[in-house]
């Protein structure tokens, strides 16, 4: 099959198109027939040598995809070949067949096959994280990284829910794009103080709910923008790993910090977070309420092209590489 291969892993990593043995279903696993893979922040890490997958998964690159269901592994009853489906993967999107786990598929109505593959990786981590921190409708929100992936759908989701949510993002015109989302205020968090703004937006309470992507260099500042008996998530690393935290404060405040990752997870974890998904946030994905926000297309064989896209950081929502 073709299947995008990582050249050269390193910095100056380059993503080349090759044929490449077509993967086998094993058992409760399906293959898919991919019609479209997301791009996640990851996959960078991945292709420059720095985010192995977990054992046993694909050493391709993809967190996601969707598809047709191509054949299936033995002991799969609720699929059946010909299904439209959605998945969330360890590994091997960027490729014309993907194997995935049954329990990790969602079945794609209402919204095209082509921008399913959008949905997975971002749906699960927000929901997840959100149910994590105790998260209830209309509980209000503050999303760094906006206009990203993840962002967006954390836009959208939470406002789908009632919640006001307030966003970071790096420019006024991505502030923007975020409001333009649902945020009830968007931040250019080069210019503006997201604190202030989370206070303004809260009538003085905070966030009740903090999805961090940026990590060490918000820590003190996210504990400021947070309620009192809120939940600050750290879901990534992008300004760093390390900072000093004041406990007094989070005990005078009882607030909670938490920090996870969804792909480490085991398969029993991830069935769970895909069942909670399905049951709260597929109706809203594929009513188009909280539909996922894809910001830019490329051919598989570009994949290159999205990587690139992606870092240079103009997208705003995901990015997909979809076969011809
Ligand atoms: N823990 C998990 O399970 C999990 C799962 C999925 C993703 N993640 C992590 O979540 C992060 C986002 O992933 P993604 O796929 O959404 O990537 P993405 O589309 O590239 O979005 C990342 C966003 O982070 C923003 N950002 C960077 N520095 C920032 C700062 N100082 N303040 C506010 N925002 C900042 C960027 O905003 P601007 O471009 O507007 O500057 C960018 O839009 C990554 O770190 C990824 O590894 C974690």
């Amino acid at each position: 099959m073709r299947a995008i291969v990582v050249d050269n892993p390193g910095r100056d990593y380059r993503l080349l198109q090759e044929q490449v043995p077509t993967p086998r279903p094993g058992p409760g696993q399906v293959l898919i027939e991919v019609a479209a893979a997301g791009v996640n922040r990851a996959d960078l890490l991945q292709a420059r040598g720095g985010y192995p997958p977990p054992a046993g998964a694909s050493a391709l690159l993809g967190l996601e995809c969707s598809g047709t269901v191509a054949e299936l592994g033995s002991a799969v009853a609720d699929w059946q070949v010909g299904d439209q489906v959605a998945a969330l993967l360890p590994g091997g999107g960027y490729a014309r067949y993907a194997v995935a786990d049954s329990v990790c598929l969602f079945p794609v109505y209402g919204v095209p096959l082509g921008d399913a593959g959008a949905a997975p990786e971002s749906a699960c981590t927000v929901w997840s994280n959100l149910l994590e921190a105790g998260y209830r409708p209309g509980a209000s929100v503050l999303a760094h990284g906006g206009a990203g992936g993840i962002g967006t759908m954390a836009i959208t989701l939470g406002s789908a829910l009632g919640s006001p949510v307030v966003a970071t993002a790096g420019s006024p015109r991505r502030a923007q794009a975020c409001e333009a989302l649902g945020a009830v205020r968007g931040v250019d968090y080069r210019g503006e103080d997201f604190v202030a703004a989370v206070h303004e937006a809260t009538d003085g309470r905070g966030a009740d709910v903090i999805l961090d992507v940026v990590g060490g260099p918000y820590l003190a500042r996210n504990l400021a923008a947070l309620a009192e008996g809120g939940t600050l998530v750290v879901i990534g690393l992008m300004g760093g790993a390390r900072a000093e935290v004041d406990l007094a404060a989070m005990l005078r405040r009882r607030q909670r910090l938490i920090a996870t990752n969804l792909r480490g997870r085991s398969l029993d974890a991830k069935a769970r977070i895909v069942r909670e998904v399905l049951r709260d946030v597929w109706p809203l994905i594929t009513s188009g309420a909280a539909a996922p926000v894809i910001g830019a297309r490329f051919q598989m064989h570009d994949a290159d092209q999205a990587h690139a896209a992606l870092k240079a950081g103009d997208v705003v929502g995901k990015i997909l590489l979809t076969w011809d």
